[in-house]
């Protein structure tokens, strides 16, 4: 049975970090009031020349050199973002011409904070349908370019960053084998006014910035990751105490504990990166799950589930046998 293996992981931060007190500097807010309400110490803030599939790249590069590889050896490139560079072409053609990739498919997809489960998905089909071999799946964002730096609601949640895996086709044994179990996704477009950006080419014809209801996401968060968790876990005829690390959307530090007492996962099985890099949006859990491979955490053959909710709303899953 051929399913899609992780052969390398990789990510990239630009290089300014700003803390919560230079934040506070600015705009009417606290260390304390960040902390207690997200969890958020600091968040990377791209400066120029740092763009989405600059940093992009830069993962990749991470992520083919953790698998051993050849770029010239990819036949296919996804990278989940809400912040292209360029309206069209996709970032991932940027990416592919950064990399010196001669030939290969190349797309973005877009689902928000929970891109990179998208892209986990669509890539997975792929691989097993026979089409790609090799692939890069990244999630990469510049948020901070569609911040509205007056809105202190909203300003101090995110940052930037970058994300990827190299998931290659690998005839497995079925039960046993490494790779992506399962996965799950979902979207509900009724709930488009809770989380947005007021803008668009074919709206206003600007690029706009981020709005959102931040205490009733957070009610439709818990609750949809709880359960598209348990959806796929049971799809993958696995209990919660088989898990061996979740690898969370790192939104807010709040709906990671909410949502763990809901499974009933030990805290110590949850991935937590909020606190450095605040909400990278598609980039977060591809960056958190290259921070548990680096450190060690995260070792070939154990059972990790990846979750992301965001606007839309969309939500998905994903469980791999490492
Ligand atoms: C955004 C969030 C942290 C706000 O926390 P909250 O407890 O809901 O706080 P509220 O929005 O009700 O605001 C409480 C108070 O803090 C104030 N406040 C808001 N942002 C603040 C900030 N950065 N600094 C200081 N005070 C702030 C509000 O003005 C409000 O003051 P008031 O009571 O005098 O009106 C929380 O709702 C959240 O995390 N939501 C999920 C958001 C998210 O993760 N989205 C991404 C999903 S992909």
């Amino acid at each position: 049975m051929i399913r899609s293996v992780v052969i390398g992981t990789g990510s990239a931060l630009p290089a300014r970090r700003v803390s919560n007190a230079e934040l506070a500097e600015q705009i009417d807010t606290s260390d304390e009031w960040i902390v207690e309400r997200t969890g958020i110490r600091f968040r990377h803030i791209a400066g120029e020349g740092e763009t989405t599939a600059t940093l992009a790249a830069d993962a990749c590069r991470a992520a083919l050199a953790a698998a051993g590889i050849e770029a010239q050896s990819i036949d296919l490139i996804v990278l989940a973002t809400a912040t292209p560079d360029q309206t069209f072409p996709a970032s991932a053609t940027k990416v592919q011409a950064m990399l010196g990739i001669d030939d290969c498919v190349a797309f973005d997809v877009a689902a928000v904070c929970s891109g990179f489960l998208y892209a986990v998905q669509v890539v997975d089909s792929m691989i097993r349908s026979g089409v790609a071999k090799r692939a890069l799946v990244i999630g990469a964002e510049t948020f901070s370019r569609i911040l509205d730096w007056e809105d202190r609601t909203t300003c101090v949640l995110f940052g930037d960053g970058a994300g990827a895996i190299v998931l290659e086709a690998q005839d497995t044994a079925d039960d046993g084998g490494r790779g992506i179990l399962t996965t799950k996704l979902h979207a509900d477009g009724r709930h488009n006014e809770l989380l947005y950006v007021d803008g668009g080419v074919s709206t206003t014809g600007t690029v706009g910035k981020l709005r959102m209801k931040g205490r009733e996401v957070f009610r439709h968060a818990v609750t949809n990751l709880a359960s598209v968790m348990t959806e796929s876990l049971a799809m993958a005829g696995l209990s919660s105490d088989q898990v061996d690390w979740v690898v969370p959307h790192q939104a807010n530090a709040r709906i990671l504990d909410a949502t763990a007492r809901k499974l009933g996962l030990a805290p110590a099985k949850v991935v937590v990166t909020v606190d450095q890099h605040a909400n990278t949006s598609a980039a977060s859990v591809p960056l958190a799950l290259d921070v548990a491979v680096r450190d060690g955490r995260i070792q070939q053959g154990q059972i990790v589930v990846l979750e992301a909710m965001g606007g839309g709303f969309t939500w998905g899953a994903a469980i791999i046998r490492f």
